[in-house]
């Protein structure tokens, strides 16, 4: 049950206005919105406009010239081809087997997914900057829109967008325009479910202007949440610009986030960040994979979040090879919100973000049973947990509430209760912020306070406000999702981890803190938790990367942030499929010495051993005729020039035997020597050869293979066994997380 918190906490109102948006869109036309998706865009001018292509291809599906463009809803084709249309099942069978077509899929809806954060993973305000390069960066951010007059996107001192620059800004009531801060934003609304004065690019949830700050919000002093985390606020490229490209109204649709590629691609972005997520698809059937895939062709990097459902096993999301993934760390900081009972005792396991300093020594303490409303014989709802319809006002005025889970605290407040303590055991390491005062207790506390009120005459209890205490960190945070993956299952993801939990950041004043019913308070900066958060922070390492070494790929960006980073302290049981290669370390980004590189033609090999149609790599590929066949073969393991290796076994496989290829670039000093240097659990052996790697030369290439063999020992007793591969020198080392994952039953 407590598995919702996230939920509560970052999408209540997503549902809830949901509900009202498939209200809105429901037809009984038995038609449903798909996107039929045609690859590349054409590379000479047709004599027909995409348009006309597009109609002739539906109304020959369709039989009828009217229905046909009564259908059709949106046509992509600034960065790629492809059109959205409102179909039948007969219809989508026939639009998948016709030419050009590579494939037709159903249009789904997707979740949105610093003070402290960047000194903690040491990117220090003072750092080494190319200013230069750096403030003609464009970050293309898809999220929740942006609520631009922000302090955090003051433009003093930014010139003119760079002449690159392409996009627009749309006008809409409420929205304060762009400026050379915020130089772009949009919003897409293909669908049309919200009323017209409702469509903006202004942010009324907060996310997107929380994720846009982190990565290139300007230093803003003494930015703090009622006096918490007090510090300065700024974005890990603070000369960088920003595009917000509104996707999320919250949730957010296939349809659009295609259209925000198709257009960001063609506005000149440099790095894509997409903190929103779905439940894995085959790739053409994914509207970020496909997108991103068309940036990967013009040199732009998508980096996504890995999804909030862990630690569940196999639920990362955005799991596409071409894509950085990343899950959420925790950093040196707790926010603790302490307790104290009218017997004395204090109480210190509560964890939330309680923004009120109480105005008495004591309050009256109860609990649900207690304060039933009693309706006679029938039941109705779940007291102890303080559901809504279960309580009696009288018994709920003035006193703080016991409530057995997460979520009463809005019945309370609405009550006229002054606070709520709930348990919560699941996400003991992340702090949300209650309706009204209020705090989270582990499941043993709460029983304590429990027995106290069933036990005292007149309980009494005091919430105190909440105040920062420092942790051991990093640690992965317990929502962050982790792999196996299911689409791609030899590659390793989540990829990287991030600062994910307790991140300060900028926030819009059209929406409340807790973003909950009841709550009014309007606050510059907020504290939010989620791979949402760790997203923007190596969205905006990548950007920092890029401003030294412009030419680079986004596989060698990706590639430099996975093999310099530092270790996580604090091990889940999961290892490596919680947190990837390890903590983001930008500044040792800038000189990873080698990098693992991966083109299009990497993926496209990748791809046809992954066992994808010829039809549908060719035209996802562009213009040139595919023929798996043909094409250099993948080899190895996992076929890909990936910067981790990753082994998965079955539960019947005790013997290990398996090589992974790989090719490094060096992007260090030209003349240089790298040894081999491994690390694997007991039982395993390695071979790297060569084991040592001369250069003479910057941007020469080395390949190598890494051939694992051995027998797992019965009694392994853990099912996750990691090792290492780093390549070193005096001056540089390029690490590779080695994981087997025994037991996995794919
Ligand atoms: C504009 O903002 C005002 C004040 O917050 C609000 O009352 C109004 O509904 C908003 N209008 C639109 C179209 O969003
Ligand atoms: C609610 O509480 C008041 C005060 O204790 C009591 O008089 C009343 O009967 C209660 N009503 C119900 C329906 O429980
Ligand atoms: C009410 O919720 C609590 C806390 O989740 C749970 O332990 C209890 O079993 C629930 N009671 C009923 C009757 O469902
Ligand atoms: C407190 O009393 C309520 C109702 O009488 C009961 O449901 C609950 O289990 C008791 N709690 C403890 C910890 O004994
Ligand atoms: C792909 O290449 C193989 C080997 O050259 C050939 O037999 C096959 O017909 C080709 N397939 C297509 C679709 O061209
Ligand atoms: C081992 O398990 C896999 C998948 O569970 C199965 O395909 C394979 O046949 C099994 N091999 C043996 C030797 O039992
Ligand atoms: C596991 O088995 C190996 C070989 O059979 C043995 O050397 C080792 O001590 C065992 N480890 C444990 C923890 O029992």
């Amino acid at each position: 049950m407590a598995k919702n918190l996230i939920f509560h906490t970052f999408f209540t109102v997503c549902l809830l206005q949901n509900i009202a948006f498939l209200t809105n869109a429901s037809n009984d036309d038995g038609r449903k919105t798909y996107i039929v998706y045609m690859g590349d865009l054409p590379e000479e001018t047709p004599s027909l406009s995409l348009m006309d292509v597009h109609h002739n291809l539906l109304a020959d599906a369709i039989g009828d010239e009217t229905l046909a463009r009564n259908s059709k809803i949106h046509t992509y084709g600034r960065s790629f081809n492809a059109f959205a249309a409102r179909l039948l099942p007969h219809e989508v069978k026939l639009l998948s087997q016709k030419e050009g077509v590579v494939s037709v899929f159903p249009n789904k809806v997707q979740k949105p997914l610093t003070t402290r954060s960047w000194d903690f993973i040491g990117l220090p305000i003072d750092v080494r900057r190319n200013h230069r390069i750096e403030s003609d960066l464009i970050i293309g951010l898809f999220d929740t829109g942006i609520w631009t007059e922000s302090p955090s996107f003051d433009d003093k001192g930014f010139g003119p967008p760079p002449p690159k620059w392409k996009g627009k800004c749309d006008k809409a009531v409420n929205f304060t325009g762009c400026n050379n801060k915020v130089i772009g934003a949009q919003y897409f609304q293909i669908a049309k479910t919200l009323p017209r004065d409702a469509t903006s690019p202004l942010d009324t949830e907060g996310h997107g202007t929380h994720t846009a700050s982190t990565i290139a919000g300007v230093p803003v002093k003494g930015a703090n949440l009622y006096g918490l985390a007090t510090g300065t606020a700024r974005g890990g490229v603070p000369s960088a610009r920003i595009a917000s490209y509104k996707v999320c109204w919250p949730d957010c649709q296939d349809i659009d986030i295609l259209a925000a590629f198709d257009a960001a691609i063609a506005d000149g972005v440099d790095i894509i960040s997409a903190s929103l997520g779905a439940n894995s698809r085959i790739f053409f059937q994914d509207s970020v994979a496909v997108g991103s895939l068309h940036a990967l062709k013009k040199g732009i990097l998508t980096v996504c979040a890995a999804g909030n459902s862990g630690p569940d096993l196999s639920t990362v999301q955005n799991v596409a090879p071409w894509i950085l993934t990343v899950g959420a760390s925790t950093i040196d900081r707790k926010f603790q919100t302490d307790l104290q009972l009218g017997n004395g005792e204090k109480i210190s396991s509560g964890i939330a973000i309680n923004t009120y300093a109480p105005k008495k020594e004591f309050y009256p303490l109860t609990n649900g049973p207690h304060a039933q409303y009693v309706y006679g014989d029938f039941y109705f709802g779940n007291v102890s947990a303080c559901e809504y319809g279960t309580l009696n006002e009288t018994k709920v005025k003035g006193k703080i509430l016991y409530c057995q889970e997460p979520g009463g605290d809005s019945v309370i407040k609405a009550l006229g209760g002054v606070g709520t303590i709930m348990t919560n055991d699941q996400y003991i390491d992340t702090a949300f912020a209650a309706v009204g005062p209020g705090t989270y207790v582990s499941f043993s506390d709460g029983e304590k306070i429990d027995k106290y009120i069933n036990s005292t005459r007149n309980p009494k209890v005091v919430i105190y406000k909440t105040r920062t205490v420092s942790i051991a960190a990093p640690s992965v945070a317990s929502f962050s999702a982790r792999g196996p993956q299911k689409i791609t299952p030899q590659i390793l993801k989540p990829d990287i981890s991030a600062p994910g939990v307790g991140i300060l950041a900028a926030y819009t004043k059209f929406a409340t803190l807790s973003e909950r019913a009841g709550d009014d308070r309007v606050v510059k900066y907020n504290v939010q938790s989620g791979t949402s958060m760790s997203c923007p922070h190596v969205a905006g390492a990548a950007a920092y990367v890029k401003s030294f070494h412009p030419t680079w790929s986004p596989s060698a960006i990706k590639s430099a942030l996975m093999t310099t980073t530092k270790e996580i302290k604090i091990k889940p049981v999961e290892r490596e499929l919680a947190y990837g290669s390890g903590e983001l370390n930008p500044t040792k980004a800038l000189n990873p010495g080698l990098v693992y590189n991966n083109n299009i033609e990497s993926y496209i090999s990748f791809l046809c051993k992954q066992g994808y149609e010829d039809r549908q790599i060719s035209i996802l590929a562009g213009t040139k005729k595919y023929n798996c066949s043909t094409v250099r073969r993948a080899k190895g393991a996992d076929g890909l020039n990936y910067p981790s290796i990753y082994l998965p076994l079955n539960n019947n496989e005790s013997d290990v035997s398996a090589v992974f290829y790989r090719t490094v670039t060096n992007v260090g000093k030209g003349k240089s020597v790298y040894n081999a240097e491994v690390t694997l659990p007991r039982g395993l052996s390695i071979v790297v050869t060569p084991e040592v790697l001369k250069f003479s030369r910057v941007n020469q290439k080395k390949s190598f293979k890494v051939i694992l063999k051995g027998k797992l020992l019965d009694n392994t007793s853990s099912l996750y066994l990691s090792g290492s591969l780093v390549w070193s020198n005096s001056k540089y080392s390029v690490k590779s997380p080695i994981l087997l994952n025994y037991k996995t039953n794919f």
